[in-house]
């Protein structure tokens, strides 16, 4: 039976954000079409208006997720329609400061301007064609990362997980290719404790979570995980002669906000160029900008043979991008891989919206600036709490860990109207908010960090 759906919105916006939603669905549960009509008033992000509350919404919305969607995600209870700048607001209208920025996606914010400028114009001139042919947003986005950064080319995909895929081929390619004679060419790779590279078969055999991996043995073999920060480990390891590849990220994101040394990515890069082995920044969630630098790796001066790249690089549009030395792209032939959307003229010119914004040095400062402003004011404020154990990370990918789980803050926090993650073992609360955020912004965020933080006594004593 045919699952087909129609659904056709039409919505208004009066100057009191009155918003008129016509909603037409045909299903294969129901023959003929239903049409519902819903008034819902959405507070404009100034105005004092109060929102009218359709609880029922929102836990219709739930329910049939939880009817008809694969139940992959546990989800938060909370039906976001619409997002301008740091906010979001819900389907009954409710405000939420956005700090998780869709897990470091959103760098410029909801509907930013120009971002909004760059989609809908290439969206109505040409948004795929597939790679049989050339387009000039692709071509266009591929010299901005390459005149921003240490490669010489790119490769672009649709998500984190998909560099990552492409960044192991391009790595056993390259092993193959500069050692023709070799009857067994080094095909192993090295990742650490508390990664996280993706879900993919490939992306997963190097994510250290073994919860995520052994429901899917076997993955893809020759995967070692040593210590993050274990030097001298990783230089014997990479001494062996086996290794294709060491994935590191610079700022472990997921792991629960850990920033690697610059001994520590120093000594990689001297093992790796001894041995012939390459060395990949995953930089997925803490590259473009979200450190202050454009690159995280420019805060340690070391430089990678390949860098992926995904979440915020189209501003919200699925993408991801290999960024690869002309070393390894030499290794590279037609048909070794590809993807029918990649690197299509929509989102690269996103892409080029957002790179253009974000690698000007006064936005890369002010990132810098408000980092350590909300790290000083986090540290003031709950430095001294029982529950903190350190606050850490730079620009503005900031963890608080705690020595509880942080699953009740943040649930509080929510409630509150502040959205933040959590990170490594659940202890750890992750802020990671838009790159545009301002400092009265932050001010609120951790106001209300601060206000829930009495929640946590709740669990103590249960
Ligand atoms: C460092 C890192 N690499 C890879 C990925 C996977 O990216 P995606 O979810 O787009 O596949 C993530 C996702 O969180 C990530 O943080």
């Amino acid at each position: 039976m045919s699952c087909a759906a129609l659904l056709s919105l039409n919505i208004s916006f009066s100057p009191a954000f009155n918003r008129s939603l016509t909603l037409k669905r045909t299903n294969h549960s129901v023959a003929a079409p239903t049409t519902a009509c819903l008034n819902v008033d959405v507070r404009a992000p100034d105005s004092d208006q109060k929102p009218l509350i359709h609880e029922k919404r929102s836990s219709e919305i739930i329910a049939d997720e939880k009817k008809f969607i694969v139940g992959t995600y546990a989800r938060a209870p909370v039906v976001l329609s619409s997002g301008k700048g740091c906010k979001l607001y819900d389907v009954e209208g409710r405000e939420y400061l956005d700090l998780t920025s869709g897990i470091a996606v959103n760098a410029l914010g909801h509907g930013d301007p120009d971002w909004v400028a760059a989609v809908t114009h290439q969206a109505s001139v040409l948004a795929h064609v597939s790679n049989i042919y050339y387009t000039v947003p692709q071509v266009e986005l591929a010299k901005c990362l390459v005149g921003s950064s240490f490669a010489d080319r790119v490769f672009f995909c649709n998500s984190g997980t998909e560099a990552n895929e492409a960044a192991i081929k391009f790595s056993r390619k390259f092993q193959r290719f500069s050692h023709p004679d070799e009857k067994n060419p080094s095909v192993e790779f090295i990742a650490f404790t508390n990664c996280f590279h993706g879900r993919t078969m490939g992306a997963l055999a190097l994510t250290s979570k073994e919860h995520y991996r052994t429901p899917f043995e076997p993955v893809m073999p020759g995967v070692t995980f040593l210590e993050y920060g274990d030097t001298q480990a990783t230089v014997e390891m990479i001494q062996s002669g086996k290794i294709a590849a060491v994935f590191v990220e610079p700022i472990q994101g997921e792991g629960g906000i850990y920033s690697a040394t610059k001994e520590f990515l120093k000594s990689l890069r001297t093992a790796c160029d001894n041995a012939g082995c390459l060395l990949v920044f995953d930089e997925v969630q803490c590259g473009l900008g979200r450190t202050g630098f454009l690159w995280a790796h420019e805060a340690y001066d070391v430089y990678p043979d390949i860098m992926t790249l995904a979440k915020p690089l189209a501003g919200g549009l699925p993408i991801g991008a290999v960024l690869v030395t002309e070393k390894v792209a030499t290794a590279i032939n037609y048909g070794d891989h590809g993807s029918t959307f990649a690197g299509n003229p929509l989102v690269c010119n996103a892409g080029i919206a957002v790179l253009d914004k974000i690698s000007t040095p006064s936005f890369l400062a002010s990132v810098s600036e408000k980092g350590q402003y909300f790290k000083d004011l986090l540290i003031k404020k709950l430095g001294q709490n029982s529950y903190v154990k350190e606050i850490r990370g730079f620009g503005l990918i900031i963890g608080i860990e705690l020595d509880v789980s942080a699953s009740p803050l943040v649930d509080a926090c929510q409630q509150s109207g502040l959205l933040v993650l959590t990170a490594g073992k659940g202890n750890v609360v992750r802020i990671v908010p838009p790159l545009i955020i301002s400092k009265e912004e932050l001010d609120l965020a951790a106001e209300i960090l601060v206000k829930c933080f009495p929640v946590l006594d709740q669990g103590v004593k249960n």
